[in-house]
């Protein structure tokens, strides 16, 4: 992983120029969350799969409370207060669609916010409720909630594949690759100055140790 936060080309070099805006660790968190929620979500109907299921989505929940310790004290670019500034922008957003003087990418910029809001909140609640219908700590309303934030969950996951595709082909841009090299093309400052990468590997580490310890256990 790259950590050099000055321009990584030059003109004329091998490689073409690129500029950093999204940071190890929070590639390496996107990308477990995404596998764990496939995993939770398809083992969930399954008595037989109950550990790998629970182990799953306590990851899940760690790496929801990551993201938000994160984006308190993490580069500018991944805070929380970024996220709410772009979530500010929803009334102009709304007046645009009635007057139908839509700015594309700020539709996109208002969207992808609401759907990673959206995903986090409903994990927050998904893991709680699981956790609480595992420990039966409550009743039957305990065992909905969790199917319902679990179902939107799913909703709002497959609302954000739908957006970065139709973003990318909208602007003939592959807007998913920022999130497996970190980087857009194109010359300029690096959005993001550090990345992270020592950061990102114990993220790594702790996540594949616990899910080690955590499935040799008695489900
Ligand atoms: C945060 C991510 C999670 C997701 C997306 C998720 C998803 C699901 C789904 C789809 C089901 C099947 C619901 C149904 O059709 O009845 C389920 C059931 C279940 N989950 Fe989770 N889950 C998550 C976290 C957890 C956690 C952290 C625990 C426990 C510590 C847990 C424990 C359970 C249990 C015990 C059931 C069976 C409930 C029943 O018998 O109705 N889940 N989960
Ligand atoms: C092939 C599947 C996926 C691709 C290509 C993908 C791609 C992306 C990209 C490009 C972004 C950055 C958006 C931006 O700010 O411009 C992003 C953010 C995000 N994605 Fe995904 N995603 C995938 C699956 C998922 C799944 C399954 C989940 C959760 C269940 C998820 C949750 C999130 C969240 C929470 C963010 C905000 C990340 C942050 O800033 O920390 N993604 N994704």
């Amino acid at each position: 992983m790259n950590t050099a936060s000055a321009s990584r080309a030059e003109p004329g070099a091998a490689t073409p120029p690129s500029r950093r805006v999204v940071d190890a660790p929070t590639r390496v968190v996107h990308w477990l969350l995404a596998l764990s929620f496939v995993g939770a979500y398809l083992s969930g109907d399954s008595e037989r799969w109950r550990l790998l299921h629970v182990s799953l989505g306590y990851t899940i929940l760690g790496l929801v409370v990551h993201r938000l310790l994160w984006g308190l004290i993490g580069p500018r670019h991944t805070r929380l207060s970024a996220w709410a500034a772009k979530l500010r922008a929803a009334p102009d957003f709304l007046r645009s669609l009635r007057s139908g003087k839509l700015n594309p990418t700020a539709a996109q910029n208002l969207l992808n916010t609401l759907f990673a809001v959206l995903i986090l909140g409903f994990a927050l609640i998904a893991g709680i409720s699981g956790y609480a219908v595992y420990e039966e700590l409550g009743g039957e309303w305990l065992e909905e909630l969790h199917e319902l934030s679990s179902n939107g969950m799913l909703v709002m996951a497959v609302g954000h594949l739908l957006l970065i595709l139709t973003s990318s082909f909208l602007r003939r841009q592959n807007l998913a690759a920022r999130m497996f090299s970190g980087s857009l093309p194109g010359r300029g400052p690096d959005l993001i100055k550090r990345n992270h990468g020592a950061l990102a590997a114990l993220i790594l580490a702790v996540v594949l140790g616990f899910w080690f310890v955590q499935l040799q256990g008695p489900a």
